[in-house]
C-alpha cells in the first residue's frame, strides 16, 4: 500500500529569537526523514489573549487559520521551556484557543524537550495535553540539552543528536505510532 506523505506542525513555547526550543525543532526539521515534512507555527505570538467571548462565530481570522494547520497535521510536535515551573503564558494561552474546538482531540503528539532541567514543565504539559485528549506518543520523546549553551555548543550537540540517530529515531517511532493508527 503506498502511504501519503506525513505533515507534522511543529508548537514552539518560546518566542525568543535565540530560542533552544525552536533550534531543536529546527534540527528535526533538518533530520526528518523522506516522506515526512515538518513545519514550524509561526502564529503563536500573533494570537490574541483567549477569551471564551470570543469563540465560535467571534472566533478571530488568526485563530482559525492556527486551528486549520493543527487540523491539517498528521501530527504534532512540542517543544517547550519552563517558565517559573510552568508552561509560558504565551504557550498556554495557544493550547487554551484549542481546548474547546474538534482540531486536537486524539491527534499524536510528540514532545521534544531542550533542556537538562525544566521536568515540572514537562509534567505540565502532559497534564494539559491529556486534558484536551491529545494523544502523547510517549516512546518519541526527546530530549537534546541545548539550554544555556553557547551557540557553538548547541551546534555540537544538535549535530550529534543527528549523526548518532537520536533525532532521526524519535521521528521514526513518532511517524509509526502515526502510521499505526492509519
Ligand atoms: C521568565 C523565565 C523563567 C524561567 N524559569 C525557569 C524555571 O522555572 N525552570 C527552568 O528550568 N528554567 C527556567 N528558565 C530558563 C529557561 O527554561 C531557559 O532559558 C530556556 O532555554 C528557555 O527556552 P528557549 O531557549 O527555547 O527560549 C526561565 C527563563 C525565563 C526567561
Amino acid at each position: 500500500m503506498i502511504q501519503r506523505p506525513l505533515s507534522l506542525y511543529a508548537l514552539c513555547g518560546s518566542l525568543r529569537q535565540a530560542s533552544t526550543s525552536r533550534r531543536l525543532l529546527e534540527a528535526l526539521r533538518a533530520a526528518s526523514p523522506d516522506g515526512v515534512s515538518i513545519e514550524i507555527c509561526d502564529l503563536i505570538g500573533d494570537l490574541p489573549i483567549f477569551n471564551p467571548d470570543s469563540e465560535g462565530e467571534k472566533t478571530p481570522a488568526i485563530v482559525t487559520a492556527f486551528a486549520a494547520k493543527i487540523r491539517d497535521a498528521d501530527g504534532l510536535i512540542v517543544s517547550c521551556p519552563e517558565y517559573a515551573h510552568g508552561i509560558p503564558g504565551g504557550f498556554k494561552n495557544a493550547l487554551d484557543w484549542l481546548v474547546s474546538r474538534d482540531e486536537v482531540p486524539f491527534k499524536p503528539l510528540m514532545v521534544a524537550h531542550a533542556s537538562h532541567r525544566g521536568d515540572l514543565v514537562l509534567e505540565q504539559l502532559d497534564e494539559v495535553l491529556r486534558t484536551m485528549s491529545l494523544r502523547i506518543v510517549q516512546e518519541a520523546f526527546l530530549r537534546v540539552p541545548i539550554a544555556g549553551k553557547s551557540e557553538e555548543t548547541q551546534a555540537a550537540i544538535l549535530m550529534e543528536a543527528r549523526e548518532n540517530g537520536a533525532l532521526r529515531a524519535s521521528l521514526s517511532r513518532f511517524v509509526q505510532a502515526i502510521a499505526a493508527d492509519r
